[in-house]
């Protein structure tokens, strides 16, 4: 595979769709053909799972139910548009992967992180990214950066709660992780962050 398949992780409000976008146009303006992709989603097939997903009405879906749709949305990504795109040699960008999975169904909702390894090594055939950007920010300070608003109410303090844990779930996958995934204070300004970002991108070229 000659491409170079890049993923961003981190909290809602931690900067990966602002720092893909800035980072899209940085690597097409050194001559590199890029393809940005989110999730879920990123397909016709995928979208539709999408909107299952996120549907409010489907409040009876069951944790595991949610984490093999997340799956199957990405399995039709990865063989519709991720492998073929590599396989051109395009510089992929994916707005989440696998490890929001582990971190998401895995931790935060307690399904644990060796069966959702299991289900997205089946649905990716092991497609791993070459690297993989974790925005690291204090869940609370995500939480007002997405929300722009200083005192939490009831409900926003629960999301606070899963927010924790879904950060703590992170900070678990970067202790096993074997150096892939690439830490980011995401406090700094858009600029730092973003060249934090580059200068690790071109060490992969050295
Ligand atoms: N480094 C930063 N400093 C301050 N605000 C930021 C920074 N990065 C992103 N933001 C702002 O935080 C909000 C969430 O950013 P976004 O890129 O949508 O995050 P995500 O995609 O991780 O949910 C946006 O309003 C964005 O402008
Ligand atoms: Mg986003």
């Amino acid at each position: 595979m000659s491409g170079l398949f890049i993923t961003m992780e981190g909290l809602d409000g931690s900067g990966k769709t602002t720092q893909l976008e800035i980072l899209k146009q940085n690597l097409e303006a050194k001559g590199f053909n890029v393809l940005l992709v989110r999730e879920p989603g990123g397909s016709k097939i995928s979208e539709k799972i999408r909107n299952i997903i996120l549907d409010i009405e489907n409040k009876e879906m069951h944790y595991m139910t949610e984490a093999l749709l997340y799956s199957a949305s990405r399995a039709q990504l990865v063989h519709e548009v991720i492998m073929p795109s590599l396989k051109q040699g395009k510089i992929v960008l994916c707005d989440r992967f696998v490890d929001s999975s582990l971190v998401y169904q895995g931790v935060a909702r307690g399904l644990g992180i060796d069966i959702i390894k299991k289900i997205n090594n089946i649905a990716t055939e092991g497609l791993t990214p070459d690297i993989t950007f974790f925005l690291d920010i204090e869940p609370k300070f995500a939480l007002e950066r997405k929300k722009q608003q200083k005192k939490l109410d009831r409900i926003e303090s629960e999301k606070l709660d899963f927010y924790n844990m879904v950060y703590k779930g992170y900070k678990t996958i970067l202790k096993s992780d074997g150096g892939r995934i690439i830490r980011i204070d995401a406090n700094k300004d858009l600029e730092d962050i973003q060249n934090e970002i580059l200068t690790n991108i071109e060490n992969l070229f050295c």
